[in-house]
């Protein structure tokens, strides 16, 4: 198969941009996009010219580097996989695809289809994680945790951090993401001590890095690779009133916030 790609170009985010077309070579169907993109790359750099700049790792649907808006939908067609885990068999022959990098205000450009993410790493540094003395693994498994709880946690603690929930908002609200992050810590019996400075902390980092805020449309949850649900966004508005009411110093032990 063959397709026509209408890729974002932008040297710089001081650069303009625009779209380029470019012909695909002969592409297997059972290609992933990434691959289809390194084979086109291939062709580029053996004509002389930039190849696309994009972002990957894992390639396997688990780092939340990829981070493409394909055909306006951020990881593409399909729902619950991120672009990485897109195959070109999701395509015809001879389609033409439109391939955008997320656009946030805080998720600035560097280059083509790349942008900065380290907010996302800024509001985890603000209270991401649990300073308190766990214990060793036996004492983990000592402490009872339900089933409930258990599993709420760990859907939560499915979001990669792609960005994709950011990229898809009309606003660029960041909500999924952070109540994502701060409620796989907030369900569990070990992320209790912290719980309220927690969430404080990240929805203030949230705000200073320039996310707007949520008006529930759920495009985040519709596009989130792991389909983390809306459902999280109201649990951390619930814990953050409450730390707002208990008036705790927002500063978690050992975090930048
Ligand atoms: S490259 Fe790691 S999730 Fe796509």
């Amino acid at each position: 198969m063959k397709v026509k790609l209408k890729v974002w170009r932008q040297k710089n985010a001081n650069s303009p941009g625009g779209f380029k077309t470019y012909e695909s070579p002969a592409l297997n169907a059972n290609m992933s996009f990434l691959e289809m993109l390194d084979v086109v790359n291939e062709e580029l750099a053996n004509r002389g010219e930039e190849p696309i700049a994009f972002d990957h790792d894992c390639r396997e649907g688990i780092c939340g580097t990829c981070s493409l808006v394909i055909d306006g939908k951020p990881h593409g067609p399909h729902k619950g996989i991120a672009t990485c885990q897109t195959y070109m068999r999701s395509f015809q022959n001879g389609d033409e695809i439109v391939v955008e990098p997320f656009r946030a205000k805080a998720f600035p450009l560097i280059k083509d289809l790349v942008v900065d993410r380290k907010a996302f790493d800024r509001i985890q540094n603000a209270g991401g994680f649990i300073s308190v003395r766990t214990g060793s693994a036996p004492d983990a498994n000592s402490i009872l945790v339900p089933k409930e709880n258990a599993d709420l946690a760990m859907d939560a603690a499915q979001c990669i951090g792609c960005g994709a929930c950011v990229a898809a908002c009309k606003n660029a609200s960041a909500m999924l993401f952070v109540a994502a992050k701060v409620s796989h810590l907030g369900l569990l019996p070990q992320g209790q001590p912290e719980r309220y400075r927690r969430v404080q902390a990240m929805v203030e980092q949230m705000d200073t890095e320039g996310f707007g805020a949520c008006t529930v449309t759920g495009s985040c949850e519709a596009v989130c690779p792991k389909e983390i649900s809306l459902d999280f966004i109201a649990r951390m508005n619930r814990d953050y009133g409450v730390a707002l009411l208990k008036g705790e110093p927002k500063q978690v032990a050992g975090g930048a916030g």
